[in-house]
This record gives structure tokens, sequence and C-alpha cells, in this order.
């Protein structure tokens, strides 16, 4: 079975991918993400699992046929091998046609296996350098050999693995080569992130420096032979292969306009509010919608078709005005990355 859309938005996007934060929680404080101090939200204002799987069970109901789960650290989150569980599901009916998710990957060595039985077949793990030094320093907390333990595990799986790697200046500048020869040889797909102005960007640290992307790929031209691939994913990447490894590297800029006229995505809080643009402060709390309705669906698809209805044309960062006009306040890790 497979659902037709039914959520167009008033420029006739199909929404048809979810990406739903399922922890504000993280075991690593990214200095690009999080202060070193965070205060989290208290229990109660989360959605439950069980409200989780009944939201995003909404979705795919309404034509929603990709989901990523992200975070925070998504398997911080206590129980959320239930609601992978669960989710496989619609899997199995066809309504849902990807399950997936984005990790730190500090947890995976324990959970890889579990993520394939429930019907994941890729994942996307964060990781800016392969220098243990550095890797403390940007993530505070975080312990590289854990990571690289995690992609194994994943790998052994069966799993697909992205590396996400945020471009940072003057930090993982020097990696370049060896960020993407490490991705050759372990057959893993590569995308570099322009550094988005949230959580503690300039500060003392230093780490997090914006990089242009279209600098990295300057370098990357230097020793490869880059050729542009149309492939979209309705997101803000965009893919180059390199001829002589053959392998795909991504780029996402989100702080520039192209990718907004074929956006097919929301994203969700793990409180259970919907932003419908990564860069806009515009977001519909529906978790009250949903409490106050138990047993009927009813109002929460009218809440969702009525945020829908104004997802706006695009985003407004811009690094050359100040502070009020583009820059989101939220941390990335209450939004989902
Ligand atoms: N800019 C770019 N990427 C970020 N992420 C978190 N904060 C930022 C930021 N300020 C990324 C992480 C990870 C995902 C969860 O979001 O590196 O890939
Ligand atoms: Fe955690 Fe990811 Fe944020 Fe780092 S970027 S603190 S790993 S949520």
């Amino acid at each position: 079975m497979s659902n037709a859309p039914r959520l167009i938005d008033p420029f006739a996007r199909a929404i048809t991918y979810l990406r739903v934060s399922v922890t504000d929680r993280c075991d690593f404080r990214c200095v690009y993400c999080m202060a070193e101090h965070m205060t989290f939200l208290p229990k109660k204002e989360l959605l439950t699992l069980e409200e989780l799987d009944r939201m995003c069970s909404t979705f795919i109901g309404l034509g929603v046929e990709k989901l990523r789960i992200t975070g925070g650290e998504p398997l911080m989150r206590r129980g959320i091998m239930t609601f992978f569980n669960n989710m496989s599901r619609h899997l199995d009916s066809g309504a849902l046609k990807e399950l997936t998710l984005t990790t730190n990957g500090s947890q995976l060595d324990r959970f890889a296996t579990d993520l394939y039985a429930a019907g994941v077949r890729r994942v996307n793990v964060s990781l800016d350098t392969l220098d243990t030094d550095k890797f403390a320093r940007v993530t505070r907390w975080g312990r590289l050999d854990q990571v690289l333990r995690g992609i194994d595990a994943a790998r052994e799986a069966g799993l697909r693995i992205k590396i996400n790697t945020v471009a940072l200046k003057g930090f993982n500048e020097d990696e370049l080569f060896d960020l993407t020869e490490w991705c050759a040889r372990e057959a893993m797909d590569l995308t570099f992130i322009e550094v988005m102005p949230m959580g503690d960007l300039g500060n003392e640290d230093r780490i997090g420096q914006y990089w242009s992307l279209k600098d990295l790929r300057g370098d990357l031209a230097m020793r490869y032979t880059l050729t542009d691939l149309t492939e979209r994913t309705g997101g803000p990447a965009r893919y180059v292969r390199l001829e002589e490894t053959r392998q795909k590297i991504g780029f996402i800029t989100p702080l520039t306009h192209n990718f907004c006229e074929s956006c097919n995505r929301v994203r969700m809080t793990c409180t259970g509010d919907l932003f419908m643009c990564l860069g806009q402060e515009d977001n519909a709390s529906l978790r009250d919608v949903m409490r106050a309705h138990p047993e009927d669906d009813g109002p929460l698809i009218a809440a969702i078709e009525e945020a829908i209805s104004h997802k706006p044309k695009g985003h407004d960062f811009d690094y050359s005005r100040q502070r009020a006009d583009g820059q989101v306040s939220r941390h990335m890790s209450h939004t989902g990355g």
C-alpha cells in the first residue's frame, strides 16, 4: 500500500519526508550545537514513545514516506528501540519507504543489529575529524574510538553508512583528503555540511569558523576530477562523483536558497512542535492538540494540514545580516539536524 501525498503546501510541494527529534539530550556537547552546560527539557514536555508513534503514524497516513529520527542523540532516548520496532509495521505495509536516523554513533555498537532488524537500512553518522584529540575538542565529551567501534558495528549489521562532516575552517580543513580517502576505503558516502548560525558559535573555542563549501569543493578539485550529479533528495544536498575513486560526495549548504523550491520536508521537535522550515521560527504545536483528543485523530490531522498551509517559500539565513534577521536562536538539538 502506498499513500498518495495529502500534504501539499502553498507552493505545490508535496511533503513526503518527516524528520523527528526524539530527544533534546545528547552524550556529546559539540561546540557548534550545544553549550557545555545545557538545561534540558522536563520529561513531561516530551512526547511519550506512544505519542511519537501516534504522531508519526498520522503523518504516514497523510503520505509521508520517509522518516528520519534525530535528536539530540536519538539513541539516548530510553526505550527508543520499541519505537523503531513499532515503526517497522509501516515498512511492512509499504506505506513507509524508508526509516532512518542521524546519530553521533556513540551507541551504535549496542543498537546496530536491532536497528537493522527493525528495518533500518541506512544511518547517517556525524563525524568531523579522525583525530582523537580534535574529536574530543569539537564534541567536548565524545570519544573517537567509541564512535569508530559503532561505525564498524553498523557495517557488520548490514547498514549503509553516510558520514556527515561539518566543515570548520582551521579545524578539519587539513583532513579533507584523509576523510575522503577513509570513506572511499570503507565504502561510506560522505557529505559536508556548512556550519549554520546556531549553537555556541563564535565562542572562545575558535572552532566553528565558517568554511565555505565552494572553497572546500575547490580544494577537492585540486586532487580529484569532480562530476556534478543531478540527483536531488528534496533537501539542500548537492552531489558530485569523484572519478578517481567513484565515490559520491555531498554538499549541504543550508545558507543558500537554491534548494527551497524542491523542499519536501518538515521537522518535528521532541515536544511535538512542527517546524515548516529549518530557517524560520514559525511552528505549530501538535502535542496539545493530540493530547486533547486521545481517541480522535481528526483534530490532529486538521492541525497538521493547517500548519502545512503556512509552509514558507524559503528561509532567511544570511551571515551578512545582524543576528535578529536571519539567525535562529534555537539549538540544533531541539529542532533536529
Ligand atoms: N551547523 C551545521 N550542522 C550542525 N549540526 C548540529 N549543529 C550544527 C550547526 N550549527 C549537525 C551535526 C549533525 C546533525 C545532527 O546536525 O553535525 O550532523
Ligand atoms: Fe550531540 Fe549531534 Fe549536537 Fe553533537 S551535533 S552535541 S552529537 S546532537
